[in-house]
């Protein structure tokens, strides 16, 4: 059996776990945990090529609009021109990394590149979808590709501040700068464009999606993609709302609401709007959900957080699924089906697209390993590269859902040491 595992180098999270007393060790460790995760390159890809390396670009003009990063420096994204066939054609990927939910992990944050220009790497590697190469990504190789950088701490949504602390809540006014910046740079000829992003930059291409489509004309082909973005408002392992709580905190902190569909807060609050199971159906642009059934970040940190288990009695399932007894699978199948429930009417409708494979994942579309390769997760045979350029090109219809673990052999499987 073909059983890939990809190691992960978090020599001290166990270690780190058990001298965690207060909110900015937690943030210390979401952000490793993130780091982890997010890492786009494998340390199993030995005979990859180099990546194109894009240089960051700051956004003009940005401060003076009030788009800022927490700690009030300029907003930043990477961006590598379309040629050919793709010239008129433009990714937008929105970074991922965690959220802030209090003062003191957003004080925090302004140390990191989560949260101020000054730590952000100055170059960035573009795999996977964001490949210049047709043989790693075959439909969107010689688009315009953007990457934006991710610093507000609230998905691209919040729009608030705290003086006493120096923290701008800037988010909305972010995503708005950027896109206002590569609208002028050529975006407004577009003849396609696809809205992409990973994490809490699959949330926010969720929460944005519509705002995108309506920046076109009606004879733009426009589509959005989610890629492990779908954070369910689940139980955790002590019973307890994990996710919830911190998610309510962000809300609350960086004023989301403002930003969320008035449609959702007319039925909801806007904490449970902020989560897509109560997003997607009012989203109207063609939207396509890429997640693990077992995201690796919701394991993690919603699932099996140390708050929620502080004994570390999930410890070695949660680095690794061929650790769990079976008691810790049935809670994961529970997980997957509750999933499964939230994405059925949305598979239903026609526009749009679903690839849920039963994996312990995170990011697919970002890593090339996961995203294009000779080994990549397949279901149905079917690679996660082809099943997006599928579905953006209207070529075929794809609503692919994996039967539940441990069936797939071809997944990219995350263990934390
Ligand atoms: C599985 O592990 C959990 C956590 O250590 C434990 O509480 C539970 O009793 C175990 N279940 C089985 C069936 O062994």
């Amino acid at each position: 059996m073909r059983m890939k595992v990809f190691v992960i180098a978090a020599l001290a999270f166990v270690s780190l776990v058990s001298v965690i007393d207060g909110s900015e060790h937690e943030a210390q460790l979401s952000e490793f945990v993130n780091d982890a995760l997010f890492s786009s390159v494998s340390s199993k890809q030995p005979s990859q090529p180099q990546p194109l390396m894009v240089p960051i670009t700051v956004i003009n003009g940005a401060a003076a609009k009030g788009a800022v990063c927490l700690d009030g420096t300029s907003p930043a994204y990477h961006f590598h021109p379309g040629s050919g066939s793709g010239a008129n054609s433009w990714l937008i990927h929105l970074e991922g990394g965690g959220w802030c939910n209090t003062i003191r992990n957003c004080v925090f944050r302004k140390t990191t590149r989560r949260g101020s220009f000054k730590f952000m790497e100055k170059t960035l590697p573009f795999t996977g979808i964001l490949s210049n190469k047709p043989e790693e990504n075959p439909d969107f190789f010689n688009w315009n590709r953007v990457k934006i950088r991710y610093c507000d701490g609230a998905s691209f949504a919040g729009d608030s501040q705290n003086e006493a602390n120096q923290l701008q809540f800037r988010g909305q006014k972010i995503w708005l700068a950027a896109i206002e910046e590569l609208m002028s740079k050529g975006m407004q000829k577009a003849n396609q464009a696809l809205l992409s992003g990973c994490s809490a930059g699959g949330l926010a291409s969720i929460i944005h999606c519509d705002e995108f489509g309506s920046m076109f004309p009606k004879s733009t082909k426009v589509k959005c993609l989610s890629d492990a973005g779908f954070f369910l408002d689940a139980v955790d392992v002590s019973g307890g709302h994990t996710l919830r709580n911190m998610f309510g905190g962000v809300v609350t902190l960086q004023e989301v609401q403002k930003n969320l569909p008035k449609s959702c807060l007319n039925q909801l609050d806007p904490t449970s709007c902020f989560f897509p199971q109560n997003l997607i159906q009012h989203v109207q642009t063609p939207l396509f959900l890429l997640n693990a059934a077992y995201d690796a970040w919701q394991v993690q940190e919603s699932l099996a957080p140390h708050s929620a288990d502080p004994s570390g009695s999930w410890n070695d399932c949660k680095a690794n699924h061929a650790r769990c007894n079976s008691s810790q699978i049935q809670f994961f199948q529970d997980f997957r089906n509750q999933l499964l429930n939230d994405v059925k009417d949305f598979s239903k409708s026609s526009p749009t697209g679903l690839f849920i494979n039963s994996c312990f994942a995170h990011c697919q579309s970002e890593r090339q390993d996961t995203w294009f390769a000779d080994d990549s997760p397949l279901i149905n045979d079917m690679p996660v590269a082809i099943a997006v350029g599928d579905w953006f090109f209207d070529r075929k219809t794809i609503k692919a859902i994996d039967c539940a673990y441990p069936c797939d052999t071809t997944c990219h499987n995350l263990v934390f040491k």
